[in-house]
């Protein structure tokens, strides 16, 4: 359908007559990021003549305090980056585990796991990588000065936002969790139940991203900040230490790449899992007809299904931080390897997860978190997923700072097949060291076709990240979708353990459920899986995906 909308974008020095459809329309930029504040802030930028990574930079600080749920500055996250002319690089501004940090720190005597000492602890917090990363990011590629940056994110804070309806449930609904964890604190609770439209103010948080935007990564990571966090950690026994903080640094990584049908995958390396993982499922696919199966039919779902069980069996065994471990990422990309992975494949029954071990190689020694994606006017790319793990993070904030702190710490292996919270099991790839970083899942992506850009995607999730970057991307390359549906369709899941497909209401219909449970899969519901947020460059210029599991925005120009 076209708006009747026309308006005039620069284009160079010549004045370009556009118009506007639910197709795209959108030449200069877009930003697509969780909360509509935010999305607001980088898109203000982007008018400004920042690029795609001052907007990034702008968007992260903004929903550090629009979006508490998993904007963070306590956490951590990775980057993707294209620039105009396709060259590529990543960040990984993931969060480390504290010098005091030991394997066996969550096992009580007995070698048992104890339970929620990784999650809901001061034990549980990573040394935080985000302010870090938007400095790196920031250097490398920003245009606009950094106060320029960070100053919308204090405004948000120090003068309120009103909060959405669900935000308003949401901290409601946290209330006591919050209380128990930050005995005779506030933040982000009143006495009252907050209402959609109530004004947020966090004049604390105001404060330390004050610091921020004076001193940069010496106003998080040394200072009264530091000095704040090391308190804060102190009075839950915690072990972030000042030293931890002044010798956290982000890493720039070389992207994988891959292929799928012509189109170039450019995805986050170890210690994300979810790139060579995303990799690996485009791989095992590749070969059928999904086409001509169909969005979600039988044949679809079973194929994804058997790829994403047996990939996540290689997930629990060879990723890890790469500075710590050597990941096989040759070895788990080789075509000759994928297709013996999809070899025992049958169509008559199920695989099940029991029969399905890690694979092996010649040689081989042996939910919160939020994504966005901004499009700049001369076409620079940015995919950042960043997180504090679990909603709202460990839930303990800095007394005084007006942050939360993350507990990322779960996402290590506290014990070899022990699940963590999203039901992932690990082993010695992902133990716990000081120093390292522990494995993610988190999948910022950009994909490029013919040397141009095509789609800038990521999602939050925990272990659905990985196969909701996956769905979309083939939602619109096999099933033809735009970029919004593509977003909004419905998602399953499948992880090799537990062995069952996770899917949304309204995934498969009654006839495929059928289908799939006479071959002997087990099915469970559950709700929403991810929230993408993702760009598709189209020959009518930029469309956004913003996922409507949530308030995230798309805002373009
Ligand atoms: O890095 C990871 O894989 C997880 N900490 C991500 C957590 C997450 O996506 C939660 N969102 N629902």
């Amino acid at each position: 359908m076209i708006l009747a909308a026309l308006f005039f974008v620069p284009l160079g020095c010549v004045q370009k007559r556009l118009v506007t459809n639910t197709r795209g329309g959108y030449y200069n930029g877009m930003v697509v990021c969780a909360y509509p504040d935010a999305a607001k802030v980088g898109i203000d930028i982007l008018k400004k003549g920042g690029n795609a990574v001052d907007a990034a930079v702008a968007v992260q600080f903004a929903l550090a305090v629009s979006y508490p749920d998993a904007g963070n500055i306590g956490g951590g996250g990775f980057m993707v980056y294209r620039s105009k002319t396709g060259e590529t690089n990543t960040l990984d501004f993931r969060e480390k585990g504290p010098a005091g940090a030991s394997a066996n720190m969550y096992l009580d005597a007995a070698g048992n796991v104890i339970p929620n000492m990784s999650l809901y602890t001061h034990k549980a917090s990573g040394v935080p990588g985000s302010v870090d990363g938007m400095v790196q990011a920031h250097q490398k590629y920003g245009k606009i000065k950094w106060a320029d940056l960070v100053q919308p994110a204090i405004d948000l804070a120090r003068n309120g936002f009103k909060i959405t309806k669900p935000f308003a449930y949401e901290l409601n609904h946290l209330k006591a969790q919050i209380e128990k964890l930050n005995p005779g604190k506030t933040y982000l609770i009143k006495d009252a139940e907050w209402h959609e439209g109530d004004i947020l103010v966090q004049e604390d948080l105001a404060k330390t991203l004050e610091q921020i935007r004076d001193k940069g990564r010496e106003g998080f990571y040394d200072g009264i900040v530091a000095d704040q966090i090391v308190a804060e950690i102190k009075t839950g026994d915690g072990l972030i230490s000042k030293a931890d903080l002044q010798n956290y640094h982000s890493v720039w990584r070389k992207a994988v790449i891959g292929n799928y049908k012509g189109y170039k995958i450019i995805t986050m390396p170890p210690p994300s899992s979810g790139g060579i993982a995303l990799l690996q499922l485009l791989q095992s696919v590749e070969k059928y007809p999904l086409k001509r199966w169909g969005y979600n039919q039988d044949s679809t779902v079973r194929l994804i299904v058997e790829a994403e069980r047996r990939v996540y069996a290689d997930r629990s065994k060879y990723f890890g931080d790469p500075d710590f471990y050597k990941v096989p990422v040759d070895s788990l990309l080789k075509p000759a390897y994928i297709s013996s992975r999809m070899s025992n494949f049958s169509w008559d029954a199920a695989t099940p997860s029991s029969s399905i071990q890690p694979g092996t190689f010649a040689g081989y020694e042996s939910d919160q978190t939020t994504h966005y994606s901004i499009v700049d006017h001369e076409g620079n790319a940015v995919s950042i997923t960043t997180t504090l793990n679990d909603s709202y993070g460990s839930k303990i904030f800095v007394k005084g700072a007006g942050f939360l702190l993350n507990n990322e710490m779960d996402d290590f292996s506290s014990k070899p097949g022990v699940p963590n919270m999203y039901g992932l099991v690990g082993g010695k790839a992902n133990s716990i060291q000081p120093g390292k970083r522990m494995l993610s899942s988190m999948t910022p992506t950009i994909v490029e076709k013919d040397g141009k850009l095509f789609m800038v995607v990521g999602t939050p999730g925990g272990s659905t990240i990985i196969t909701s970057v996956f769905q979309t991307i083939i939602n619109v390359i096999e099933f033809g979708q735009d970029m919004q549906q593509a977003v909004a369709s419905k998602r399953f899941h499948h992880q090799w353990l537990p062995d069952e497909i996770a899917a949304e209401k309204g995934a498969l219909d009654s006839l495929t459920t059928i289908k799939l449970q006479s071959k002997g899969y087990k099915i469970n519901n559950r709700r929403g899986i991810g929230r993408v947020d993702a760009i598709l460059k189209t020959t009518q210029g930029y469309q956004g995906g913003a996922d409507p599991r949530g308030d995230d925005t798309k805002l373009g120009y």
